[in-house]
């Protein structure tokens, strides 16, 4: 048994070696369950520290230690044992420790300590604490007071998260009204035989400004400020009873700089990975709520050394998960954290996070202003926090690959249009069920005039009816549509946006992570003369129906446009 330890010992003592070395993980020393005598240690070389961390309680193992805002790092050992070698001799530098549910522990210049160091770790509080005022509120100047010393402030301005709360569009459906504030009459209903209230379908005879969640539900608030007004619907008591016209102070701020950053963890259902479908937005989210002295904020670094502390669970998909899910009646309407959970994205060694694709790095290389003391870091793990989505052409034009074949055939044209989702971590269009993309296909002769479509699929209703092409009404035309489509199961109203009342799944053509989608369309040849097939694939914020219900004038966005020229 003896011999066996000591062969075992070896190996890891050989394995400890090998992988030893500036910039990498490596154990001091063999993990033997005891702790190493320090006293019979060869001395360390110049530029070597070695310590140990602690909690209260005694050794803290598997530590990070760090050279500040580098990448010299190890771990502790089981004894809290550390060894860091390759400090700079020119200039002080700290050397931080952290450890999962810790703040962040340091020492300002070990190398002028004589013997070993010891760093301690205090572990950070988990409780919450409904009365805190946010600390950002102070003077009321918000989420701005961060941006005195973040650049990333400039980056969560201009993003949807910190207009959630006040985004005309949420607010016009959450009302029922338009953007100038006309508001549709209230849902009427009618009995039905078992007693029941139906609710009917808007009157046609009535002025009409969309649907809205208070126009059906006008006693309650619903769970929209769950993920639209988080702050709001975390007030104990408030989770279903905040109502988006009321938020006040930094409430309107929606999803901001330290909310996001206050979440401490995240409660999925262990068999599905899911939130529970009952506990949307905030009520699956475990926010760290400080009172008296305590404060702390979550980051993605291990090293920064005031009321901080590094979440891991920040750098993963599951971070963004309660927003980016929502169960209504049974039915799922917001889902790209489900979509990527099911793709090959969520695969830890080959895919990627929602934060590798939607908070790419940044091009300058600190997080605090250097002016306000900023350090310098890898520029690599530094985020942007404007988080493209719906709105941002050139990320859509990256989302999926467009590729068009052409050919002449007697007096028929034949297009084959091929789309891939070869770059969208989840389904194209994904989440709110408004969205949709389209697909326009049309073959031009010499004098401009369009050639008619023999066969092939023709945009759907929804693409717009009853207005002219320029004005974006394409239904009818060579081409197709890729929406969830949604019918209300009283009204019968379909597509609907109105997915707080019952609704049933019509179908769901939009694209799964590396889907191809094939049409392929006949043309017939109009005279002589060459031909020009033109492809355009736009994405659309909203039904067009409901779009003019609402006033929204969010132009199309091209996300790709192939033109072919057929002698
Ligand atoms: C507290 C809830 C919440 C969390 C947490 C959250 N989001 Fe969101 N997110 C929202 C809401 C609400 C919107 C819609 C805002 C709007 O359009 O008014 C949104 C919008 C977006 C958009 C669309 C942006 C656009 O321009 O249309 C993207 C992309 C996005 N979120 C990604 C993420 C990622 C990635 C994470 C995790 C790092 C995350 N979100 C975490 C609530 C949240
Ligand atoms: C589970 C979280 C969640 C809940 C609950 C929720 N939303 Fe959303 N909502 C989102 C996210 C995330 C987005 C952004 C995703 C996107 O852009 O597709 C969004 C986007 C929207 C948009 C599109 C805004 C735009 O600018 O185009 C509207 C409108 C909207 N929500 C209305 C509502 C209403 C009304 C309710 C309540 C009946 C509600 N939402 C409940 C998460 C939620
Ligand atoms: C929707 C949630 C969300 C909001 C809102 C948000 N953050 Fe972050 N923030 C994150 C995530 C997620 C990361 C970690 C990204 C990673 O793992 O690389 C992060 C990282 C950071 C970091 C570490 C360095 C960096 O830039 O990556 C700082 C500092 C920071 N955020 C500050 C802010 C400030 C200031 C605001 C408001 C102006 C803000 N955050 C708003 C989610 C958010
Ligand atoms: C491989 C890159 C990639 C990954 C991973 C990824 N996304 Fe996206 N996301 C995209 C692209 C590209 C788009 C634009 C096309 C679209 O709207 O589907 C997008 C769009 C969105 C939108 C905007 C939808 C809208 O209509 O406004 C939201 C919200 C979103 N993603 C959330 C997430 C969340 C949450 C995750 C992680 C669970 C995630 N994404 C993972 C690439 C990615």
């Amino acid at each position: 048994m003896r011999g066996k330890l000591w062969v075992l010992g070896l190996f890891l003592l050989l394995l400890a070696a090998c992988r030893g070395g500036v910039g990498e993980i490596h154990p001091p020393a063999l993990d033997t369950g005891t702790a190493f005598d320090m006293s019979g240690a060869p001395t360390p070389g110049p530029g070597t520290i070695r310590g140990v961390v602690v909690d209260e309680e005694g050794p803290v193992r598997d530590a990070v230690v760090r050279v500040k805002t580098t990448e010299n790092k190890t771990l502790t050992n089981s004894a809290g044992e550390f060894i860091l070698t390759g400090l700079p001799l020119q200039e002080p530098v700290t050397v931080t420790a952290w450890a999962e549910g810790y703040f962040v522990g340091w020492v300002d210049d070990p190398l002028s300590e004589d013997g070993p160091v010891t760093i301690s770790l205090r572990p950070y509080y988990t409780y919450d604490n409904h009365e805190y005022d946010w600390f950002s509120a102070e003077g009321e100047d918000g989420s701005l007071s961060c941006s005195h010393c973040m650049p990333c402030y400039e980056e969560w301005i201009q993003d949807a998260h910190s207009r959630s709360a006040v985004n005309e569009r949420f607010l016009s459906m959450y009302n029922g009204t338009d953007l100038e504030g006309n508001q549709s009459p209230l849902t009427r209903y009618t009995s039905a035989s078992d007693y029941s209230t139906l609710p009917l379908p808007p009157n046609p005879d009535e002025p009409y400004y969309g649907p809205g969640y208070k126009l059906d539900f006008p006693e309650s608030a619903g769970n929209c400020a769950t993920c639209h007004v988080p702050a709001q619907a975390a007030h104990p008591g408030q989770e279903y009873q905040a109502d988006p016209n009321q938020a006040r102070g930094i409430e309107k701020e929606g999803v901001f700089c330290e909310f996001c950053h206050k979440i401490g963890d995240v409660t999925l259902d262990p068999e599905t990975q899911l939130p529970y479908p009952n506990m949307p937005g905030v009520l699956s989210l475990q926010l760290h709520r400080p009172k008296g002295e305590d404060q702390i904020f979550f980051g993605n670094f291990d090293d920064v050394t005031r009321r901080v502390s590094k979440l891991p669970l920040e750098s993963e998909s599951a971070f963004c998960a309660a927003c980016h899910y929502g169960v209504f009646w049974d039915v799922v309407i917001y889902n790209s954290y489900g979509e990527w959970l099911e793709s090959p994205y969520s695969d830890p060694d080959t895919g990627q996070t929602c934060q590798e694709c939607h908070m790419p790095p940044v091009d300058y290389d600190y997080f605090v202003y250097p002016e306000k003391g900023g350090e310098i870091r890898d520029r690599e793990k530094i985020r942007s926090h404007y988080m493209p989505g719906a709105a941002d052409e050139a990320f859509l034009q990256d989302a999926v690959d467009l590729k068009v074949d052409g050919v002449r055939e007697g007096d028929q044209i034949r297009v084959e249009v091929v789309i891939i989702n070869d770059n969208t971590g989840h389904k194209v269009p994904t989440d709110n069920p408004l969205r949709n993309m389209l697909l326009l296909v049309e073959v031009v002769g010499d004098n401009g005039e369009s050639w008619p479509l023999v066969k092939g699929p023709r945009i759907p209703d929804w693409g717009g009816e009853g207005g002219t092409v320029e004005e974006g009404y394409y239904a009818g035309l060579p081409g197709k549509g890729f929406a969830l489509i949604l019918k209300e199961l009283w009204t019968n109203v379909s597509p609907t946006g109105a997915y707080w009342n019952p609704v049933e799944v019509v179908e769901d053509t939009r694209l799964d992570p590396y889907e191809t989608d094939r049409s392929r369309y006949v043309f017939q040849v109009q005279g002589e003369g060459a031909a020009r097939v033109r492809v355009r694939l736009l994405f659309r914020r909203a039904f067009k129906e409901l779009m003019d219900q609402k006033g929204w004038t969010d132009p199309d966005i091209l996300m790709g446009e192939v033109v072919l020229d057929i002698p």
